[in-house]
């Protein structure tokens, strides 16, 4: 089988292309990634050499190219990830989230739809399309759409064009919609990997607005294991919401933060938690997130197996034990976009 991974050199990308890669050696894996800023092929180092792995620099904005690529290499599936994916930056410039999240898709889409042995389109997306929760209750697999902020509205885009060519094409397609990830590789926007390099650096901890927003928190390598599930037993035509079980307030996580970073830093109670500065809340900032995964235990028998304090030990243990990847990816254009989103606030 062969299977396009795009944005393999992305956060969640890296450990999806590394657990395919090394768990189905038959099948050959092609990562397709454009290398944003987001994008980092030393993720990747450990696995480069292996044959059934070769990386494709390749913009999917680019239409042409993306329907070149798909002639040459004839996949059998596609796991689709690339995307621009942090929400400050959508508030910033919305036009590139409408280009790489809804247009690329298409490309990928129109691409595939062309191919003769094809098995599956897998496209992943976020429990953001449903909008924001109150104090109670869970996004099902059947709450409407309720996009609120551009990222949202482009990935609630992608997820309905992606329906519409299973219905209007017959293109084999599933989609998963996950909640918040954290693990290693997270590029330092995102508010746990952020503050764990601002508390390195002794800098500010910004916390949006009072820190009450919520969001259930999933491991990483748990949501990696949980794609690897849905491609191979997932329906046709299916959705799927995948979550951590680990709602959490802003504030606590970066207490948490602060509590274990104090410990392994050999600082006094409470030293880093005086970096924690509440800062000029985020545009239409959703209040709460929390997903019900019924359906993919039952019907799959997926679950989380790390808890969000394994999980988070392990998450500061990666940074400090790879502050050159850290130092590495904050380098360049990371302090202009640093101040450009800290000095308004
Ligand atoms: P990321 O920003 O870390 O990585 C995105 C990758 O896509 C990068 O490697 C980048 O180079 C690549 N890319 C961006 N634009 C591209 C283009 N035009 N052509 C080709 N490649 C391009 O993102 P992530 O956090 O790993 O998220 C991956 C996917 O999972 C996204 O679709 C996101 O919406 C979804 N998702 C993320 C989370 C989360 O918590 N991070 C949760 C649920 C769903
Ligand atoms: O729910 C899934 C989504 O989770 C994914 O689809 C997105 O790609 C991913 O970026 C993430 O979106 P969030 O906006 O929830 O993640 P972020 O890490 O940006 O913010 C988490 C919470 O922390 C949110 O309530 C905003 C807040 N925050 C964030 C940053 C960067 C702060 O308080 N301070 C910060 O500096």
């Amino acid at each position: 089988m062969k299977i396009i991974i795009t944005g393999g050199a992305g956060f969640i990308g890296t450990h999806v292309v590394k657990l395919f890669v090394k768990k189905y050696p038959q099948y050959q894996i092609y990562n397709l990634d454009a290398l944003t800023y987001a994008g980092n092929l030393e993720n990747l180092k450990d696995i480069e050499h292996l044959p059934n792995y070769q990386f494709i620099k390749a913009d999917i904005t680019d239409e042409k190219h993306i329907q070149q690529i798909f002639d040459e290499i004839q996949p059998n599936a596609v796991i689709h990830l690339a995307a621009e994916s942090h929400v400050d930056r959508s508030i910033m410039n919305p036009n590139q989230f409408v280009l790489t999240n809804v247009l690329g898709t298409i490309h990928l889409l129109n691409a595939a739809k062309k191919m003769k042995d094809f098995k599956v389109f897998y496209h992943i997306s976020t429990d953001e399309v449903y909008g924001s929760l109150g104090e109670t209750g869970y996004f099902t697999e059947k709450t409407p759409y309720d996009p609120r902020s551009p990222y949202s509205a482009s990935k609630a885009s992608s997820d309905h064009f992606v329906r519409s060519y299973f219905h209007t094409y017959h293109l084999p397609v599933k989609i998963s919609n996950c909640s918040n990830n954290y693990g290693p590789y997270q590029f330092p926007e995102k508010l746990i990997p952020l503050c764990i390099n601002n508390i390195l650096n002794e800098k500010p901890l910004p916390i949006y607005g009072k820190g009450e927003n919520v969001r259930d928190w999933l491991y990483v390598e748990d949501h990696a294991r949980a794609i690897d599930t849905i491609f191979h037993h997932g329906k046709i035509g299916e959705t799927y919401n995948i979550g951590g079980n680990s709602e959490k307030k802003n504030i606590e996580v970066v207490q948490t933060l602060c509590r274990i970073m104090n410990k392994k830093m050999n600082k006094p109670n409470g030293y880093y938690e005086k970096l924690i500065t509440f800062v000029k809340d985020r545009a239409g900032h959703d209040l709460r997130y929390a997903i019900d995964f019924t359906k993919l235990k039952t019907e799959l028998n997926w679950q989380p197996s790390v808890s969000f304090e394994e999980g988070i030990e392990k998450t500061i243990d990666w940074y400090l034990n790879n502050s050159e990847w850290l130092k590495n990816v904050t380098s360049g254009n990371y302090q202009k976009y640093y101040e450009e989103q800290y000095s308004k606030r």
